[in-house]
């Protein structure tokens, strides 16, 4: 997600870096000509005329532009500039990317008292774990997460495109998948990171006792990938060829690497676009987002790798049960209200640059309402970015000794801390 994104910023960045070389000349040549000297750059902020917001710990867009939003209204905005921070005296919000933040490293003292701070945080908790607690959050103004409750909210954020769910590009059909099982397992498994909060590890090294499955990655590796995939197969995962390699398989393992309301990633959804059942674990909001009530099949359902293969054991002999978990290829069918409304009334949200726009019109449009003086106190809470201690797999209970649950656990006073600097001054 965040490469993406990143790529899509430096094309946007080098339109923005033309412009600036542009300007830069023009404005050499008319120092020349007046003899006069160059302005510095950040004394034209204290005199814009709009409300201004700077992204504190991300370079969205270089030097600074002027940001217009829906009814005419119009911001000034900055990206970071570690050299000038302390000229701009006159900003009306900061920003801040979560997954690069330094809370050692913030705006402060936070000044004026009704200055907004807004938090963009698309990823998971491993990024920045003082952000699990609340009090962290609560620093923040607005928000915009893959939680519903966020302010700008994007849960369907790893559908590529919503197309997708009812494409049969990549689909094969099952009588089909029952021939490849002379060549493949019927499950695929394929993690590189292998030591995770949930626990996959574990669940998958059970399931196969019961079962075969095809694992390419780094953990719990028993196969080779073919060589025209294995250079730099991260970066290929989306490919057309690689997308069909994977629709072979009738089940592949989606085990998240964190549990967080709302929080499904490209595991679950490239599952669903290739037409592979999803085996799914981990957001607890999971049910909410399914496109029909049989699209996945869950862990919770079937509480040990025993019972799950029992019920694939069913699933491998019953062709028309199988299909059921695949109605939105083989009947283009989508029951889910809630995935088809968040699609209508939400359609930005695919695209991470334009969740980003989202924020900052928001703030921008606060910043305008505070002029006018119509703004109540909004403060970001637990909703907003709602992870609970993540479950293993395998025992569906917290694991107090896993690394991460107690790395979360121990970020608690952190937040606090952090709480008591940016509030209190201490
Ligand atoms: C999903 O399952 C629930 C509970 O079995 C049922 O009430 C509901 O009608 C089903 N929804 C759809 C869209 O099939
Ligand atoms: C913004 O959040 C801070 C910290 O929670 C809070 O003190 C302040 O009142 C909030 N301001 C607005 C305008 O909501
Ligand atoms: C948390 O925030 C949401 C959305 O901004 C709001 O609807 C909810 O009332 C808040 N919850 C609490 C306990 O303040």
């Amino acid at each position: 997600m965040l490469r993406i994104l990143l790529r899509k910023i430096m094309r946007v960045r080098l339109r923005v870096l033309l412009w600036i070389v542009c300007v830069f000349t023009v404005s050499l040549l008319v120092t020349f000509w007046t003899f006069s000297d160059v302005n510095d750059i950040s004394e034209t902020i204290i005199d814009s005329k709009y409300p201004v917001i700077v992204w504190w710990n991300m370079d969205f867009h270089g030097i600074s532009s002027i940001k217009y939003c829906s009814n005419g209204v119009k911001c000034h905005i900055y990206g970071k500039n570690d050299n000038g921070m302390q000229k701009y005296n006159n900003v009306g919000a900061y920003l801040f990317y979560a997954s690069t933040l330094d809370f050692k490293n913030l705006p402060l003292p936070r000044q004026p008292k009704d200055i907004i701070w807004g938090l963009f945080h698309e990823e998971s908790p491993r990024n920045v774990e003082e952000l699990l607690h609340e009090k962290a959050l609560s620093l923040f103004n607005f928000s915009a997460t893959f939680s519903r409750f966020s302010d700008v909210p994007y849960p369907l954020q790893h559908i590529e495109a919503f197309e997708d769910i009812r494409s049969k590009k990549h689909f094969i059909e099952t009588s089909k998948k029952n021939e490849l099982l002379n060549e493949i397992a019927p499950i695929m498994y394929l993690q590189s990171d292998c030591e995770t909060s949930t626990e996959r590890d574990a669940y998958v090294k059970e399931l196969m006792k019961f079962i075969k499955i095809d694992s390419y990655g780094v953990c719990l590796n028993n196969k080779e990938l073919p060589s025209k995939f294995k250079d730099d197969y991260l970066n290929n995962l989306n490919e057309d060829e690689f997308l069909a390699f994977i629709a072979r398989y009738k089940f592949v393992i989606a085990i998240e690497n964190g549990a967080c309301n709302d929080y499904i990633t490209e595991k679950f959804w490239r599952a669903i676009k290739v037409g592979s059942v999803p085996i799914y674990f981990g957001s607890p909001t999971i049910r909410d987002w399914l496109p029909n009530n049989k699209s996945a099949i869950l862990l919770e359902d079937y509480p040990t790798p025993k019972r799950l293969f029992e019920h694939i054991q069913v699933l491998m002999h019953n062709d028309r049960l199988y299909d059921e978990y695949l109605e939105h290829k083989t009947k283009q069918l989508i029951t889910n209200q809630r995935l088809l409304d968040e699609h209508s009334f939400r359609p930005y949200q695919y695209d991470g640059v334009k969740n980003i726009d989202k924020l900052e019109c928001l703030i921008c449009e606060r910043l305008h309402d505070k002029i006018n003086g119509q703004i109540g106190v909004h403060i970001v809470n637990k909703s907003h970015y709602d992870c609970p201690k993540p479950l293993s797999a395998l025992t569906l209970k917290v694991n107090p000794d896993n690394s991460w649950v107690y790395s979360w656990e121990y970020s608690r006073s952190n937040a606090d801390s952090i709480y008591d600097k940016v509030i209190n001054g201490d």
